[in-house]
């Protein structure tokens, strides 16, 4: 048949003249599919080597073609039976298929792993701007190593360049320092020896348009709940009525004291007041000598940031005036807290916390971050919660996102038995984090972390085949797989597995 002929010389008559025998036509044939070959033999070791020169993390999950094989689902060969559900079914079951995407405003993280796009974030961008989206507070949990800290120290140092401020009250392991001194940044560093203090009793310069008298609360109150916490983790357990009381007039006797000297009030005036059980009853007016009983925990707790292995660190005048224009601040506790006893570390953090957050009460300070890295070691104290509790509740005033980085899911548990107040707290926290970021958990893990964060079985699923920096972003509800990319200039900075190599 005439259409037949047609089609079987398509590709000859380009390249071989009409008027040629058989022999000539067949030889130039043959020369064009040995060409042709050379060519596409010559084009793949190149595509081969562009390829094995990215990084592993950049490269894409599958080819620009698409899946290969006969996964690729192409060709008509792929049968399966069909099936009815609804849209709200189908995204349940496929929660990463229709994902948007959150926009292109915020700072970049990396790769969406499953769009194969960049993935940028910015809490204070998305705040409003996406439903269910209340708090820019965030959880970031995983095993170790995988590059949680890695991660939060990106969020920072690109987080600087939108004029965010980042501030680190507690840097157990030193790690910061390093970020700070890059960014032109201050570390504050506190232990035995050191020469650093920080006095947490400091007044804060007082914010524009609030009048002296309500700052002058503003200041008791924050001064009376340091005390508090620090007597209650010293303690690990609740003060009675009369001890609050008493930490009340020894505060207020060693203000005034301090105001009469023109000196900043100490903590070792507050201990030595608590210490003086006629000095307190005089002060109230109680005869009886009742008040002065009382305080002798008190006296006792207070008295190892005074005399204990935490003596000079908080017990003198600050050695550093808060900057507010410096970009970072760290306040390094690596010296403290490596016997095991975590309460040094606690009460460090306390103070260390304390007279950050009172500087950072500002409204007017800009959009600051507040990073707790490494914060599964203070779970099991209620009175840091607390603390955590009333700085995330203030986020949203103060412009502050908070950033926690734990172990897994249950550290959470950790802080109390079922219906404690230490267990209501963390699960507290945990609900005022519109971000949660989860890297690779532990296959044991896998059911806590689905219950508490309510992920569906595709995400836990994900969850336990994590690889190094690719986390599981849960944003308002909504999912991604993202790959944190690092600058070298980063990794070099953020390397904390120089010693597992060497
Ligand atoms: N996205 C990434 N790409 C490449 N390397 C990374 C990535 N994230 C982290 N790393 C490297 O992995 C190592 C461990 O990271 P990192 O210290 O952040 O882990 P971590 O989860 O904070 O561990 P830990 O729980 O012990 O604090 C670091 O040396 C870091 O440079
Ligand atoms: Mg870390």
């Amino acid at each position: 048949m005439p259409t037949r002929n047609r089609t079987r010389a398509s590709a000859s008559p380009l390249f071989v003249p009409r008027k040629t025998d058989r022999r000539t036509a067949r030889a130039a044939r043959d020369q064009f599919a040995a060409a042709r070959d050379q060519a596409r033999h010559a084009a793949r070791p190149q595509a081969r080597r562009a390829e094995s020169g990215v990084a592993p993390e950049l490269r894409a999950t599958y080819p620009v073609a698409g899946r290969p094989g006969p996964f690729s689902a192409r060709g008509g060969r792929l049968k399966l039976p069909s099936h009815r559900m609804t849209t709200a079914t189908a995204s349940g079951a496929y929660p990463f298929l229709a994902e948007g995407g959150l926009g292109a405003q915020g700072i970049y993280i990396g790769r969406d792993v499953h769009a194969e796009a960049a993935f940028t974030y910015d809490p204070f961008a998305l705040y409003g701007r996406l439903d269910g989206f209340t708090n820019p507070n965030i959880l970031l949990a995983g095993i170790i190593g995988m590059g949680k800290s890695a991660l939060a120290k990106s969020l920072a140092v690109r987080a600087v360049a939108f004029g965010y401020r980042i501030y680190v009250p507690c840097d157990p392991k030193g790690e910061w320092t390093v970020v700070a001194q890059e960014l032109g940044g201050q570390t504050i560093a506190l232990g035995p020896g050191l020469p650093g203090r920080l006095n947490p009793l400091d007044a804060p310069a007082r914010p524009h348009g609030a009048s002296e008298e309500d700052w002058a609360n503003e200041v008791r109150k924050r001064r009376l709940l340091l005390l508090g916490s620090l007597a209650k983790t010293v303690l690990r357990r609740d003060l009675h009525p009369m001890e609050h009381t008493a930490l009340d007039v020894a505060l207020d006797q060693t203000v005034a004291h301090a105001a009469a000297r023109g000196t900043p009030p100490l903590l070792g005036d507050v201990a030595h007041v608590l210490g003086s059980p006629e000095r307190l009853d005089s002060a109230l007016g109680e005869p009886s000598g009742r008040l002065g009983h009382a305080a002798e925990d008190l006296a006792h707790a207070l008295r190892r940031l005074v005399h204990g292995d935490l003596a000079g660190m908080f017990d003198a005048p600050s050695t550093v005036a808060f900057d507010p224009s410096t970009p970072m601040l760290s306040i390094d506790l690596s010296r403290l807290g490596g016997a095991g006893d975590d309460t040094a570390l606690v009460l460090a953090m306390t103070c260390a916390s304390a007279w950050m957050e009172s500087a950072l009460a500002d409204p007017t300070g800009g959009r600051r971050w507040v990073i707790y890295d490494e914060a599964w070691r203070v779970m099991r104290h209620v009175a840091l919660l607390e603390r955590m509790q009333s700085q995330w509740k203030l986020s949203r005033g103060l412009g502050i996102a908070n950033l926690m980085v734990i172990h897994r899911l249950s550290d959470l548990l950790t802080a109390g038995d079922a219906g404690s107040r230490g267990r209501a707290l963390a699960e507290g926290l945990l609900t005022d984090c519109s971000t949660r970021i989860i890297y690779r958990q532990e296959a044991d893990q896998l059911g806590s972390a689905a219950a508490l964060l309510g992920l569906t079985g595709v995400e836990t699923r994900a969850v336990s085949a994590l690889t190094k920096g690719r986390g599981l972003w849960k944003v308002a509800g909504r999912s991604f797989i993202t790959q944190h990319l690092l600058h070298p200039r980063e990794l070099e900075l953020f390397d904390t597995d120089a010693r597992m190599h060497a």
